[in-house]
């Protein structure tokens, strides 16, 4: 057996890491030079045309490009109306903004918990968490993957809840069934979707919204922009009738993300296609689990993520990333992030109920009827799956075979040498203080 490069061997790679990288062309080059030769970057016609570029892919009535999939996020809750002594049902295998967004109207996120093999929320624990406070629920499509929606509408239909789709992490996938052919984030009220760097579609940072809903529309739009009325123009007087921000995009990003959208199908073709080729090589090692797909949609691939069976390979996930790393195809650095999650539900500002100004507000607020707390053993599945599911890689398009190879060729070798270090008894502990610190 070769030996780990951790262990003194050599490296399955030496030219760096594989590291996540947008992927542009000349004509995103030339869009953003037309912009600044226009002088004209204030959000204005090309976020416009953005937008209708957006709604006419996705299919749906309407779009608001905005800063980030995190204010996304925000205007839609503003726009339900969600405020203090509301309860909002969130995921808690998830990026921070798909439930800290809740706490940004002063409600409180309620953690169901997921479903293990598909990490997304599991309807029913949704259906177990729902109270009289209860106003929304959150699915998030975690790596790509469809949520089970079906079920998740019929709760909100039953106990008139509105459903924010984040879609952060899988615009272009689709489900099956009664929403056959509807894409991931337009069948809720609201979707929302992230263009940061990284992601499937990408203008730096930003995201977008869609919604069938005329209403919900003019209030996210209102909410974007000082309170304006869509209808009136940007440069209509504001309308305070909702507590309001700026969450204005610029032109520069809109010009890029008009042709990322036109380019959605082949940018997911690529990343599928790369997928299928790290699944046919990773297949058939021990203790290694693949990406699932799921009866009620049509995956897309914002990350590749493995689940490693620590019983099987004899140590956990961070000595396996640690000598990942050290095989030159996993970057440490990514600890830090959602690469390795962390279940939001143990956040410290959960755990402590840190709220606004130094009080426990929301968490604890004369207007919240409830009672709230967040501990370990909440959300067992999603703890468990914190443990297991390593973020392997980013499968962008710009991937070459060579990288998908060092990629499986280092997972295959150090779960096998772990695997063979457990049949010999030897200990298997890499971890260093420096290490843990960035966890
Ligand atoms: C699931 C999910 N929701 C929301 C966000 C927030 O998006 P942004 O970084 O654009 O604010 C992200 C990613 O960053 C995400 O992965």
């Amino acid at each position: 057996m070769e030996k780990l490069a951790i262990d003194g061997g050599t490296p399955v790679r030496t030219k760096g890491p594989i590291v996540e990288t947008d992927y542009y062309t000349d004509e995103e080059l030339e869009s953003v030079i037309a912009v600044m030769k226009s002088a004209r970057i204030r959000r204005g016609t090309v976020t416009n045309e953005f937008e209708k570029t957006i709604a006419e892919k996705l299919n749906v009535k309407h779009a608001i490009a905005v800063t980030s999939g995190t204010t996304t996020l925000h205007i839609a809750l503003a726009a339900f109306g969600i405020g203090p002594g509301d309860e909002v049902i969130v995921s808690p295998y998830t990026f921070v903004a798909s439930d800290s967004c809740v706490l940004e109207q002063n409600a409180i996120p309620i953690f169901a918990d997921v479903d293990p093999v598909t990490l997304t929320l599991d309807p029913a624990d949704v259906e177990r968490k729902i109270t009289k406070r209860t106003k929304a629920i959150i699915p998030v499509s975690i790596t790509g993957l469809p949520d089970n929606i079906e079920p998740i509408m019929d709760l909100a239909k039953k106990h008139n809840l509105y459903v924010l789709e984040d879609a952060a992490q899988s615009v272009g996938a689709k489900y099956r069934g009664r929403y056959e052919g509807k894409y991931v984030g337009t069948v809720g009220h609201v979707g929302s979707f992230s263009t940061v760097t990284g992601k499937i579609l990408s203008t730096g940072e930003g995201g977008f919204v869609v919604t069938n809903d005329d209403d919900l529309y003019e209030k996210m739009w209102g909410f974007m922009d000082f309170g304006r009325k869509k209808s009136l123009g940007g440069a209509s007087k504001y309308h305070w009738n909702l507590p309001i921000t700026n969450y204005r995009i610029t032109e520069f990003q809109s010009a890029v993300g008009i042709h990322q959208i036109k380019r959605l199908d082949f940018l997911n073709k690529k990343r599928i296609e790369n997928a299928h080729y790290l699944s046919e090589k990773l297949k058939g090692i021990p203790g290694v689990t693949l990406p699932p797909e799921v009866p009620y949609g049509e995956r897309v691939f914002f990350y590749y993520v493995i689940r490693l069976d620590p019983e099987v390979l004899g140590s956990d996930m961070l000595n396996f990333s640690i000598a990942l790393a050290s095989e030159g195809t996993y970057n440490l650095n990514y600890l830090s992030t959602t690469r390795m999650m962390i279940p939001q539900h143990l956040e410290p500002v959960f755990v402590n109920k840190a709220g606004y100004g130094g009080t426990k507000c929301p968490f604890e607020c004369p207007l919240y009827e409830g009672k709230v707390e967040y501990y370990k053993g909440l959300c067992p599945v999603a703890e468990k799956a914190c443990d297991e599911v390593l973020w392997l890689a980013s499968v962008h398009p710009l991937l070459e075979k060579q990288d998908l190879d060092d990629i499986a060729n280092a997972v295959r070798k150090v779960a096998l040498n772990f695997i063979d270090k457990k049949e010999k008894g030897i200990a298997i502990d890499y971890t260093t203080d420096e290490i843990r610190a960035k966890l």
